[in-house]
């Protein structure tokens, strides 16, 4: 009998599991090379059994480790052939809209909630819309609030230098002259861009403007509006205040100031301690204030008829704001770091 079965040049052509199940057959099946080998042993005297017993147990212990390897090897490789169909799918990463264009979609709601118009107008913008129109003469010092990237082109007599917008405000004029008439409801969200590059400044940035124009539009009109998107955007119990201030194309100007969501404005911290996230309660949000009349003028709109309202806040910023995130670097945004973004 041949007890040194050559079984690794058939091990070795083995792929996949069904060729090793099959195999496994030739050498352990009714009819397998191992159980004739095993059967064999009847004819013998027991003197040779004990022999031959112990030389059919080594070859199958050899056998059965070398299988079990080559097991393990083509399920290494999954090229097996089968597909367990029960087996946990591998679920594809999942992405998200960064956390800006977030923002923007919920602002936007927000305010097409109560009959604005999301409109958007250009980023390459004339100095006329961007100054002019806002009731800032040309060489006025006002116009250095807005430090500005020029476009080196050829200007044009009627509307100036072109710019790249520094503020949403350019959007206010373009917006009479689509609409001619009152009522105006715009939201106005777009890039805008300044020459800074700190850890709170990044050349390009978002602003939402938001501008209504009517008959009989008061203070009291822009007061409610705060307090309505205060309370959508950052939550019920956040209220705002109006502090005055000044920009050229409102009359009067305020900043937009909200109660601070870590110490709901009472500026003490649970432990008795002073809140370090706001000045004395409050944080401020951005500008806002009663449309000038020479902005009315200069979108042809009667000013003796209508007034309105106006507010232009960075959406970085607000959105910061909410989430209560102290970003120590504002580029960060921007960075496409992945380990950054993935936890909004
Ligand atoms: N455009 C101003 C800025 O970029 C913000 C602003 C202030 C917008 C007052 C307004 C406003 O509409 O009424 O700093």
């Amino acid at each position: 009998m041949n007890y040194n079965l050559e079984f690794r040049g058939d091990l070795n052509k083995v792929k996949n599991l069904n060729d090793l199940e099959k195999l496994r057959l030739e050498y352990f099946g009714s009819q397998g090379k191992i159980t004739q080998l095993t059967k064999s042993l009847k004819s013998l005297s027991p003197e040779e059994k004990k022999e031959a017993g112990r030389k059919i147990n080594r070859l199958k212990n050899e056998i059965e480790l070398a299988f079990s390897q080559k097991q393990q090897e083509v399920a290494d490789r999954n090229d097996s052939g089968w597909i367990d169909v029960t087996a946990p799918g591998i679920k594809p990463r999942e992405g998200h809209l960064h956390i800006v264009s977030l923002a923007i979609e919920e602002i936007t709601r927000i305010f097409e909630k109560i009959g604005f118009t999301r409109v958007r107008y250009p980023e390459v913008e004339w100095e006329w819309y961007a100054f002019e129109s806002l009731n800032m003469p040309p060489n006025h010092p006002a116009r250095d609030d807005f430090e500005t990237f020029f476009v080196d082109q050829e200007p044009s007599s009627q509307y100036g230098k072109i710019v790249l917008s520094p503020h949403t405000s350019s959007g206010q004029v373009r917006e009479m002259e689509r609409l001619h008439q009152p009522p105006i409801r715009m939201i106005n969200i777009a890039k805008c861009y300044r020459p800074n590059w700190d850890v709170s400044h990044v050349p390009m940035f978002h602003q939402f403007e938001g501008l209504v124009v009517d008959r009989g539009i008061n203070i009291t009109h822009l007061k409610g509006t705060m307090d309505y998107f205060a309370k959508q955007f950052f939550g019920p119990n956040r209220k705002t205040r109006l502090r005055p201030f000044h920009f050229q194309f409102t009359e009067p100007s305020f900043e937009v100031d909200i109660t601070c969501g870590v110490c709901l404005g009472t500026a003490k911290l649970a432990d008795g301690s002073r809140c370090r996230f706001c000045k004395e309660g409050w944080l401020e949000l951005g500008g806002s204030g009663m449309v000038h009349p020479n902005v009315l003028k200069a979108g042809k709109i009667d000013a003796q008829k209508y007034t309105g309202f106006a507010f232009g806040w960075g959406i970085e910023r607000t959105y910061m704001m909410k989430s209560g995130t102290k970003l120590d670097d504002i580029r960060l945004l921007y960075s496409n770091d992945i380990r950054f973004l993935e936890q909004f």
